[in-house]
């Protein structure tokens, strides 16, 4: 940009407000809808965001950046809450006033998300990242165990020399939490607009919905809380016992 342009740069032609405000174009008359298209053009424009951290995000997993890696989950977590927060407005919506502009919808449905689909897809790979970074630090031979896996994220949540990688396994969990909230909070405004109906989408609605939350990606991370007693005790006891080498070796010294 040059510096003539830089110092005409206002507040307006930054965001390109003109273009923006023309974007919202209500296919009815209800004067609810614009806020049904706008609730959805902004959850875009996070995941476009969420998007660009996404591929850093596995960049870094890639180049062993553990610090870097966590930050960018917390990051990603931080999106995907926003994108949530702003589905809240939709639940002034009432059934009446979907109803007022739900058959100017046609069959467009958010299930065509190919952005959501896309971060979906990565969560998926945000999983194998993560083990292939356990598999480097040889902490398992073979990526497809579901056993070893588990194994593997029992050993950092049980050694503290691998503190950095259970930040990110943490960091993970809390982004599969936000994921889930995030469908759970639209699951509850398609709940309370069109209770069982079927979707614009063709789907069943509120059962396909329900049956797409109830898929879990990192399942070791949730049976490692199991076990978290266990471990916990564990480590007290080897505690214990270097504590009580310990002793017996300055005994012996003096
Ligand atoms: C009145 C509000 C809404 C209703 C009644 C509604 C309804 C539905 C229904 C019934 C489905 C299942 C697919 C289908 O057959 O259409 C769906 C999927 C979806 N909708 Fe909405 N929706 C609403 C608001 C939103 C908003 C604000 C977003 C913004 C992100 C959104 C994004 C999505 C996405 C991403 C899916 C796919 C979900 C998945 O695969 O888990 N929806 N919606």
């Amino acid at each position: 940009m040059s510096h003539s342009e830089q110092t005409r740069l206002t507040y307006a032609n930054y965001l390109h407000l003109k273009e923006l405000l023309k974007l919202q174009k209500p296919k009815s008359a209800s004067e609810h809808e614009i806020l049904f298209i706008v609730v959805h053009q902004c959850a875009e424009l996070f995941f476009k965001c969420a998007l660009e951290q996404s591929k850093k995000l596995l960049y870094e997993f890639d180049r062993n950046n553990v610090e870097n890696v966590s930050t960018r989950i917390s990051r990603l977590t931080a999106i995907v809450e926003t994108a949530s927060a702003i589905m809240k407005y939709q639940e002034n919506l009432t059934p009446f006033e979907f109803a007022e502009f739900r058959p100017a919808l046609g069959t467009a449905s958010g299930a065509q998300s190919e952005q959501f689909k896309r971060l979906l897809a990565d969560s998926t790979r945000y999983r194998e990242a993560f083990v292939r970074l356990l598999q480097r630090r040889r902490l398992l031979k073979y990526i497809d165990e579901p056993e070893e896996v588990l194994n593997a994220v029992r050993r950092v949540y049980s050694e503290p020399r691998f503190s950095k990688l259970m930040k990110i396994a943490d960091a993970l969990y809390d982004y599969e939490e936000a994921f889930k909230d995030h469908r759970w909070q639209h699951l509850k405004v398609v709940r309370r607009v069109i209770g069982k109906a079927p979707g614009t989408g063709g789907t069943s609605g509120l059962q396909f919905l329900e049956e797409r939350l109830a898929s879990s990606i990192f399942e070791e991370l949730t049976l490692v809380r199991s076990q978290i007693v266990n471990i916990r005790s564990a480590m007290n006891v080897r505690k214990r016992s270097e504590a009580d080498e310990q002793r017996k070796t300055s005994k012996l010294k003096k």
